[in-house]
């Protein structure tokens, strides 16, 4: 039985199927760019790895988007054929996706919460859940989420970045701004290039009217911002909000033109469609 970075059982066919499997997972959880790539790695190294299937499904879900739902139901029936000898709760991730693209939110989050409770060091189903609840606007579940799995993580091991920075944007979004600031600040602390941390402190100076630090914050991190995927347009846009509230209308239009509305931007030409711009 192989084992994942965090330590769960993963049924996979080798150790360098392993090693992919956590190189998928880091790519996801800190917005990798090259994220689908790693996975097509990992599919090449173990064709049969149930999680594999479903993380392509669920990543494709992650999309928003009615023209994947082919896609993502032979990704489903893929994992299906394949669960027979996963583990409970590689099934339980099965069960998560099979709910979420039946369109029962409510269903694959309360999935996500019970393999939470049961491994609290699974952070694919931590990181899908934070996902999903953040655009589902349901903060409470995010925070009681995170708070039930922070005392079972210890600063070396992986992922751990992660935990604090979706701690930091869940309690943003509750408007605990203090242990929202910290946890973002934690997580920079252990990966300066985390973009979601770095997200979470732009609305946490947005709400509070905190442009110039908020300014000052992206500018600074900026150079960290190598290979991460589009919410670096995101990140602009919020750069974007922090000069507009300034009256600072220049600087907006710029950062429209030349940044998150630029056509020609790698990024926006390889999903034109994506809705995360603004
Ligand atoms: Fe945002």
């Amino acid at each position: 039985m192989h084992r994942d970075a965090q330590g769960l059982e993963l049924t996979c066919a080798s150790e360098e199927a392993a090693h992919a499997f956590d190189h998928v997972v880091e790519g996801y959880i800190g917005n990798r760019n090259d994220t689908s790539q790693r996975l097509n790695a990992l599919l090449a190294a173990d064709p049969d790895c149930p999680l594999a299937h479903v993380m392509r499904g669920a990543f494709t879900m992650g999309a928003f988007n009615a023209n994947n739902m082919d896609f993502i139901g032979k990704c489903i029936s893929d994992a299906q054929t394949l669960c027979s000898r996963a583990s409970e709760r590689e099934r339980a991730h099965l069960s998560a996706l099979e709910h979420w693209a039946a369109g029962d939110f409510d269903a694959t989050m309360a999935v996500w919460e019970q393999i939470c409770r049961q491994w609290p060091h699974d952070i694919l189903a931590f990181r899908l859940h934070h996902f999903l609840g953040f655009w589902l606007g349901k903060p409470e579940n995010l925070m009681a989420n995170v708070e039930a799995v922070l005392p079972h993580w210890s600063r070396d091991l992986p992922g751990i970045g992660t935990i604090h920075a979706c701690r930091a944007f869940a309690h943003e979004e509750s408007g605990s701004y203090v242990i929202a600031e910290h946890a973002g600040f934690t997580a920079i602390s252990i990966d300066p290039g985390d973009v979601w941390a770095t997200h979470a402190i732009a609305h946490n100076y947005e709400m509070q009217g905190r442009r110039s630090e908020g300014l000052e914050l992206l500018k600074a991190l900026e150079k960290n911002w190598d290979g991460a995927n589009n919410l670096l347009h995101h990140l602009w846009w919020h750069q974007a909000l922090f000069h507009y509230d300034r009256r600072e209308f220049d600087a907006v239009l710029h950062l429209y033109d030349n940044n998150f509305r630029n056509p020609d931007s790698p990024l926006t030409q390889q999903m034109p469609d994506l809705y995360i711009d603004v």
